[in-house]
């Protein structure tokens, strides 16, 4: 009896000395257990941000922070590696070689080379590939909810190859004498040798993150995933989103605007409709007074979330069309109609033609 007792002790603290070994990676993402892919991938993009050793310089532990967070993403953002950590954490990962800290998910997220953060200091006379700026279409849903827009690039690489090539070249004057008391002067071009490269084109996964209540034109920057410079740095790609026109909606600023078209009947004793909204949920719209054509009813709150604060939303603009019935009344109908509108036929408005 006691001895199982001190059997099951011992079990215990060796399983407890297990979970202590791997590390809690929903913790160091600061999500839930049920978190879904887009709030993972939300959260490693603002740590990475926050936590990036170039960042945190007076941390001694900066560099193996970001190392955990980048651990916690490669394993949380794949749908077979978060399940086997769910059933048995890290150290299973380990063992099946599962964790291989191969894949880079910063550059995924803000391009390679590292990530100046505005730093001044960066600075200095490489000369640069240049800048791709490229449009990304994206829809009014995207922009309402936020979304992470997965782009596949094919991105030319340098690598080395056998030989060498001229590099570095510069403007140099030179002297070359002609003689006793006489000297020319003249400018060359002068250059180094260096290893020769070729490129090469490789596939990159890049994350573009679409943030509620973007604007059309808002720029994300890719640091040296741009145009590469044999000589120097590559130049930056800049995504711009734009917006895909949508069926319904049509956004202005934070608002929405959208038509409804009813029936005279529903026109004239009112309704109830359902409007479904760009993540799905319903929007419920119910009069009982008359709605003319071209009436307008707003609902607050229901426009697109403010880009500053998500918490805020624009207005809905619903534009009523009455569509009228298109077949005959018979002469008993035409009189019950006139009966229940009474209305005077003498008092036309007349609007006439200007300038007629
Ligand atoms: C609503 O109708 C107006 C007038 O026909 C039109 O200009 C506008 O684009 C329409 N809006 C949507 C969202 O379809
Ligand atoms: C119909 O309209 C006239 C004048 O516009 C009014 O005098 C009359 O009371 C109305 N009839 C009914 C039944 O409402």
């Amino acid at each position: 009896m006691k001895l199982t007792w001190l059997a099951l002790i011992y079990l215990n603290i060796l399983s407890f000395g297990m979970v202590l070994a791997g590390r809690d990676f929903y913790k160091i993402l600061g999500v839930s257990k049920s978190a879904t892919l887009h709030e993972i991938k939300k959260a490693y993009r603002r740590l990475a941000k926050e936590l990036h050793p170039d960042k945190n310089q007076e941390d001694p532990d900066a560099s193996r922070k970001f190392q955990d967070l980048g651990a916690a993403y490669e394993v949380l953002s794949d749908e077979e590696k978060r399940k086997k950590y769910d059933r048995c954490g890290e150290d299973c990962l380990q063992k099946d070689g599962m964790m291989d800290g191969s894949m880079d998910p910063f550059a995924s997220f803000f391009g390679d080379f590292g990530f100046h953060f505005g730093g001044g200091e960066q600075k200095n006379e490489a000369p640069r590939g240049a800048d791709l700026v490229m449009d990304i279409f994206v829809t009014l849903e995207d922009i309402y909810t936020g979304n992470f827009i997965e782009i596949t690039r094919n991105k030319p690489v340098m690598k080395p190859t056998h030989g060498t090539r001229k590099c570095n070249c510069r403007q140099e004057m030179i002297t070359k004498s002609l003689g006793p008391g006489r000297f020319q002067m003249m400018q060359q071009t002068v250059c180094d040798e260096c290893p020769n490269v070729k490129l090469v084109n490789e596939e990159r996964t890049l994350e573009l993150e679409v943030e509620p209540g973007m604007m059309d034109g808002q720029e994300t920057k890719f640091t040296a995933e741009g145009e590469p410079h044999l000589d120097g740095e590559p130049g930056d790609l800049i995504l711009k989103i734009k917006t895909q026109p949508h069926s319904v909606f049509e956004r202005r600023g934070d608002d929405l605007y959208t038509n409804v078209t009813i029936t005279l009947q529903d026109a004239l004793v009112g309704f109830t409709i359902e409007l479904q909204h760009l993540d799905g949920h319903m929007v419920s719209v119910t009069r009982d007074k008359i709605t003319w054509p071209g009436a307008r009813i707003r609902k607050k709150g229901e426009g697109m979330p403010n880009y500053e604060d998500n918490n805020l939303h624009g207005t809905l603009f619903i534009t009523f069309d009455v569509e009228f019935p298109k077949q005959e009344l018979v002469p008993l109908e035409k009189d019950s109609i006139k009966k229940i509108l009474n209305q005077s036929s003498n008092n036309r408005i007349y609007n006439g033609l200007r300038g007629h």
